[in-house]
């Protein structure tokens, strides 16, 4: 027998915020291992990455513009990649992110600290975007672009993207650690649901990427210099050093392809050995 992810050669994938910083590593590395894609996001349709991606690498990419929070734009779009692409076999749930507004400035309260720069002054609505953002999105997306995996008999593979605040949260970003910490509760639910289908369902957790989402977090705008928590952040990484988004393409590839056909419902860290790491 020989071991490799060939059989992914010719397979089409939808990937939602494909175009993103880690988003556009992973759909490069599709791309590289022969996979038709098709990129989901709000501006994805008018990305003149797509027809790059198709160039460079030889295969079929489209960018289609739906939000994951709206079902029909999606139903539309999965018509817009049948029609193009054929068949989806594959499904990644990329789009996520956290936002000012669902982050409270405090890591932890003193008897001091305003009420307005702690849990009691964050923004509800801030919360919920973020919360939906992250689980509604994967769920919508997930319920229109496997329908017909679901259907068909011909089984498929769907990759979440979840985040080392699943398992242990982070402080400030209480509606994003809650909303990856249930993806990697859907992942284990929707993977018993369907494992008799032949479809498998798994999640990566990426650990610390220096990125647009979290840069104001981690580095000081003005210097780049690291703020304290960027710098404890590569103190309790053993690898000491922030991911690089290619570091994900790997761990993509063998659980999207058949090489993988006996794992399911699992969400593998990619984190420099983070959560591996008592701090100790
Ligand atoms: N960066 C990190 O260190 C890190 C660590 C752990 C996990 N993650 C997770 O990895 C994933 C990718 O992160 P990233 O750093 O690549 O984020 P990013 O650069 O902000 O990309 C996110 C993408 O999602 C799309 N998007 C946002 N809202 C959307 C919506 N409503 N509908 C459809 N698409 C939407 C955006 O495209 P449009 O603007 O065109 O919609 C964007 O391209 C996220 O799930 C994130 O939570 C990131």
């Amino acid at each position: 027998m020989k071991y490799s992810f060939d059989d992914l050669k010719g397979r089409n994938c939808v990937i939602t915020g494909g175009f993103g910083v880690l988003g556009l590593a992973l759909t490069k590395g599709l791309a590289s291992a022969g996979v038709n894609i098709a990129v989901i996001s709000r501006k994805a349709g008018s990305d003149p990455r797509a027809a790059e991606i198709a160039k460079e690498f030889g295969v079929k990419c489209i960018g289609i513009s739906a939000s994951t929070l709206d079902k029909e734009a999606l139903e539309a779009a999965c018509r817009e990649v049948n029609a193009k692409l054929g068949r989806i076999d594959i499904l990644i749930n990329c789009a996520g992110g956290n936002s000012p507004k669902a982050t409270c400035p405090a890591e932890q309260m003193a008897a001091d600290t305003p009420l307005s720069e702690s849990f009691y002054g964050l923004d509800i609505a801030g919360f919920k975007d973020v919360f939906d953002l992250n689980f509604q999105g994967t769920i919508l997306a997930t319920m229109v672009f496997t329908r017909e995996m679901a259907s068909d008999g011909k089984g498929g593979s769907v990759l979440n993207i979840s985040s080392m605040n699943s398992y242990r949260p982070l402080t400030k970003i209480p509606a994003y650690s809650a909303a990856k910490g249930a993806i990697n509760n859907f992942t284990q639910w929707y993977s018993v649901h369907v494992a008799q289908l032949g479809i498998r369902c798994n999640a990566i957790a990426p650990g610390f990427f220096l990125t647009d989402q979290n840069r104001f977090l981690l580095t000081d705008e003005s210097t780049g210099e690291l703020k304290p928590r960027g710098k404890k952040i590569i103190a309790n990484t053993p690898v000491h050093r922030f991911g690089e988004p290619d570091d994900l393409v790997g761990t993509m590839l063998y659980l999207l392809s058949d090489i993988s056909g006996f794992v399911t419902g699992v969400t593998i860290p990619v984190d420099g050995g983070y959560s591996a790491f008592g701090g100790v």
